[in-house]
């Protein structure tokens, strides 16, 4: 029997859509993302727990878990059953990378259980594509943080898909959800299929900028640089007083706040705790909606999917 966890992800971090992301801990030490225990079994079998498995489709055969499962043994062209319990401890588009979550924790035990048939490169094409099957198209940024930690760089070209970059090791990353539902396929749906030279221009100078700056360490450069006009302006909308509550959160001293991927989940960075317990307080007292919204203060976490048991 293995148990893997696989940790939750902030897509896009502000200023790369569809090719930063980050996975990310709560520094209280709980664990925010899926588990999956796995054992060989006679036939497939699948038992959902956890806060937020009430959210999962009852058919397995619409689960994730399940496709993961399906698709793998159509690639290794072995049909090997297991019995899988997932802890669902993400909400389901909340912008945390949630379904990413289940699939690289999904696709992780199984590799394991089979004995690693597929190589870390071949893992995460077969991750990006069942994301891309929820999602509506192919996106990295929440698979690879989740499967390989840290703060990826998606290159996506013909050899690597994806790399580390250096992260700032004194940003305190605080991400609010409020407790409502987003669809990510919906939140893809209404962006514009086409930009214009201005925005693609000033959109590869911040990006590019936020690279350099992350290389040479310049922490304020690069939270300035954390700025996107490719889903932020079209997304904002469909979250609860996106603009005005980012204000009041630069105001308590964050130096960057956006979108978590496609939302509804908000990020700010904060240089130190102390203000990031602060941005934790308002956004607990602001931005939840009902009950079963939350507050984490995280660090970047920088193992990503690892053997818990
Ligand atoms: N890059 C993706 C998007 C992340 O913004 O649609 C989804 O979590």
């Amino acid at each position: 029997m293995i148990k893997i966890y696989a940790p939750a992800s902030i897509g896009n971090v502000g200023v790369g859509f569809d090719i930063l992301g980050a996975a990310i801990k709560p520094i209280n030490g709980s664990l925010l993302g899926d588990c999956i225990t796995i054992k060989l079994s006679e036939n497939f079998q699948l038992v959902n727990k956890g806060t937020f498995s009430h959210q999962l489709p009852i058919n397995h055969e619409q689960n994730i878990v399940w496709k993961c499962w399906y698709k793998f043994c159509k690639l290794i062209k072995k049909n090997i059953p297991v019995s899988i319990i997932l802890e669902k401890n993400l909400p389901i588009g909340s912008g945390l990378g949630s379904s990413a979550c289940s699939v690289v924790s999904t696709l992780v035990a199984i590799n394991e259980i089979f004995n690693n048939p597929l190589n870390s490169k071949e893992l995460l094409l077969l991750m990006g594509e069942v994301e891309g099957e929820i999602s509506g198209s192919i996106h990295y940024d929440n698979v690879a943080p989740s499967y390989l930690g840290g703060l990826q760089l998606i290159i996506d070209d013909s050899k690597i898909i994806s790399q580390t970059i250096p992260n700032f090791k004194n940003w305190f990353w605080i991400v609010a959800w409020p407790g409502v539902k987003l669809s990510t396929a919906e939140a893809r749906k209404i962006l514009p299929k086409k930009y214009t030279k201005d925005i693609c221009i000033t959109n590869s100078r911040y990006l590019a900028s936020f690279i350099h700056a992350s290389y040479t360490q310049q922490s304020h450069l690069a939270a300035r640089c954390m700025k996107e006009s490719i889903a932020e302006p079209y997304r904002s909308k469909l979250l609860p007083k996106f603009t005005e509550n980012k204000q009041n959160i630069q105001k308590l001293g964050a130096i960057s706040c956006g979108i978590s991927g496609s939302g509804p989940t908000i990020f700010a960075v904060a240089e130190n705790i102390k203000i990031a317990k602060k941005i934790s307080e308002w956004l607990t007292k602001n931005y939840l909606q009902n009950k079963t919204g939350f507050v984490h203060i995280c660090y970047i976490d920088i193992k990503g999917a690892r053997k818990i048991g």
